[in-house]
């Protein structure tokens, strides 16, 4: 398939205020898998003397940011490129190699911007579907190894977005093992956007597999997505390779100081995550409650079925009237009928709980949409 995708951006807490009647300071974003506050070093630092020269140009090397992001990780700071956001990351991997006809794999449902930045190439999009609800989406690789042969670029997503579940390691090594196989073999992706919400990663693997890139980002675990800075790892050829596709200068002097400071307080990330994946169990214990099951997750984020895709869609727009965001999917994706929900602060969660109170029953809307 190469029809060109198109990816519908959110709309804009305005927006959403002025469609609702609402006011844009009440509007809460449950879509965005966002942090629900920023560390508080971010503002101190940004209030302190923080003198960067902003007359100039950003250092085009990044190095500081580099090398703070290198530490994160205990690499060599040469197997380090850092972007703005994860996706400008998975971007430059899209312009360094996929182009007009080259084939790509897609196990989904999953994160949409590899479809949609594999379609903008012009690249074929082969999706994989994921096992059943009942095998936790797990990856399928015996189809996915089946069809890497000639594929140029893989996109794994672990834990995978939009399900919230963790990718089992054995089934990640072999669709590795499977493509390292191959020659030349095709190059995988693993976006972390989510590390720190759990134990394992791929970057463990960095010296095993040179066909292998780990995407990471500050802005889940990190609190800051208005930040904008993402950053990957792999081999050599590979950081090499986006490098020569990098703008020199997509991350302003601020936000790459920002992030900086950040990756070398990694106990924000580490007290974050815990933190949210404690309110994770307590917000799924609570619209459990309510009839709305969550499928369990190891992420800051919630994916709840709700019935048919009808009953989905009402639910949502109840969830709006209230100032509530959800992520929605459109009746022909395989989660039509679920929402996302972002794990949020006490108080926010509670908001969500209340709208899902006043929401009839999954039984009473399955009668109210035959
Ligand atoms: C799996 C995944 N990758 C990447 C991103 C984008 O990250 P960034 O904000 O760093 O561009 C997201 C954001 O939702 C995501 O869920």
């Amino acid at each position: 398939m190469t029809s060109s995708q198109v990816y519908t951006w959110e709309p804009s807490d305005r927006a959403i205020a002025e469609r609702y009647g609402l006011r844009a300071q009440d509007v809460l974003r449950f879509d965005t898998n966002t942090s629900p506050a920023a560390p508080e070093f971010a503002a101190a630092l940004l209030a302190e003397p923080f003198d960067p020269p902003l007359n100039e140009y950003p250092d085009s090397s990044y190095g500081d940011l580099t090398a703070a992001a290198a530490a994160y990780l205990g690499v060599a700071t040469d197997r380090v490129v850092v972007g703005a956001g994860a996706d400008e990351i998975l971007d430059l991997a899209g312009k360094a190699w996929l182009g007009e006809g080259r084939r790509t794999l897609i196990p989904t449902p999953t994160y949409p911007m590899y479809a949609v930045l594999s379609s903008q190439r012009g690249a074929v999009i082969e999706r994989i579907p994921r096992r059943q609800p009942a095998e936790g989406y797990a990856l399928d690789v015996e189809a996915l190894v089946a069809r890497l042969d000639g594929a140029a670029v893989v996109w794994l997503c672990a834990p995978n977005n939009p399900t919230g579940a963790p990718e089992d390691p054995a089934k990640l090594a072999a669709i590795l093992d499977a493509a390292g196989a191959l020659e030349p073999a095709p190059i995988v992706v693993i976006d972390e956007a989510y590390a720190e919400f759990v134990t394992e990663s791929a970057v463990a693997w960095l010296d095993r597999y040179d066909h292998l890139l780990v995407v990471r980002t500050v802005s889940k675990a990190f609190g800051l997505a208005g930040v904008r800075v993402g950053y990957a790892v792999g081999a050599r050829r590979l950081i090499a390779a986006l490098e020569t596709v990098r703008p020199p200068g997509s991350i302003s002097t601020v936000s790459a100081a920002l992030a900086a400071a950040a990756l070398r307080r990694p106990g924000i990330a580490r007290e974050n995550a815990a933190r949210l994946s404690a309110e994770r169990e307590w917000l799924a214990a609570g619209l459990s409650a309510r009839g709305w099951r969550a499928v369990p997750s190891v992420t800051n984020f919630l994916l709840v079925s709700i019935g048919s895709a009808a009953d989905a869609d009402a639910a949502a727009e109840h969830l709006l009237r209230s100032g509530i965001v959800p992520r929605t999917f459109p009746g022909d994706h395989p989660l039509a009928g679920h929402l996302r929900l972002t794990v949020r602060s006490r108080d926010q969660d509670e908001r969500l709980l209340a709208a899902v109170e006043r929401w009839p029953s999954v039984t009473d809307s399955a009668t109210r949409h035959p």
